[in-house]
């Protein structure tokens, strides 16, 4: 499947500089501190040397970065468009007022609705086993239900059931997806504020039962596990990009 246009691609470049919102999200079992790394610093540059081999000039932190597992490298190259996504959806006052958040919820809809097909792949499923009850739509769409919210207009989504999915641009899209899940225990403590909880207009925020830092760490590990071809690499990168200015682009076009 092409599945983005380039013009996603080329918005996920577009340099930001604040930092993120500094929230600490509280992860009581992450024995491995998943959720305290550091991004790493902003002068690090993985796109010039990610899929071609270190040149004699990188520097220290770009090699170390190179030699992470794909979740990590994922991580680093996105750091600045997740900042942005960040800054965007908090700047916005999404948890202010249940109308604010409402809004926020669409637009969790529209980019779980962009990724559900992915969770349906077959051979995305024997890459990762509990694949198919990782998706969140359903419960994102019961959030929905609870408070009332139409469903939004829009035009197709990005991966469609039963089409061709190339593996590089799934597992970039998926990292992200999966990925969301952390920052979820920062927002669904924002969220029960509002007098929502894990039944209740947060499904979809709700951690899973092992926890999020465990539940993470297995997708990363499944993730880290998939053979890629060199080009697959490279799509896979540009997928995360690409997943990231998509979620920006449904936060410019509806939170203000
Ligand atoms: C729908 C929007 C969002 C997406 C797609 C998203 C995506 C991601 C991804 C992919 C990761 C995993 C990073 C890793 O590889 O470890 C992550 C982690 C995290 N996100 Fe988000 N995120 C979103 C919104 C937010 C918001 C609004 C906040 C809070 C202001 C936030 C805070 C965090 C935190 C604290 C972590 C864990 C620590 C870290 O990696 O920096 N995220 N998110």
């Amino acid at each position: 499947m092409e599945a983005v246009s380039q013009t996603h691609a080329t918005r996920a470049h577009s340099p930001t500089s604040s930092p993120r919102p500094s929230f600490t999200p509280s992860l009581g079992d992450d024995p491995k501190g998943v959720a305290a790394q550091s991004p790493p610093p902003p002068n690090t540059s993985i796109r010039q040397t990610s899929g071609k081999g270190l040149s004699m000039n990188v520097t220290t932190s770009e090699r170390s970065i190179e030699a992470q597992s794909r979740a990590k490298r994922l991580k680093a190259l996105t750091s600045t468009v997740h900042e942005g996504v960040d800054r965007s959806i908090m700047s916005a006052s999404s948890f202010a007022t249940i109308d604010r958040y409402k809004r926020f919820l669409a637009i969790q809809y529209l980019f779980h609705r962009d990724v559900a097909a992915l969770y349906a792949e077959s051979r995305l499923q024997a890459a990762f086993p509990d694949l198919v009850h990782r998706c969140r739509l359903p419960l994102v769409i019961a959030d929905m239900e609870d408070l009332g919210v139409a469903t939004p207009d829009a035009g197709s989504p990005i991966f469609i059931a039963g089409g061709p999915v190339d593996m590089g641009t799934a597992l970039g899209w998926l990292y992200v997806a999966e990925g969301s899940n952390m920052g979820a225990a920062v927002l669904r403590k924002e969220a029960h504020k509002l007098g929502l909880t894990d039944d209740v207009g947060a499904r979809h925020l709700a951690p899973a039962l092992e926890g999020p830092a465990p539940h993470w760490r297995a997708f990363t590990a499944a993730l880290d596990a998939v053979e890629l071809s060199d080009d697959e690499e490279t799509r896979a990168r540009e997928g995360a990009l690409e997943a990231f200015a998509q979620v920006q682009a449904h936060v410019d076009a509806r939170l203000d």
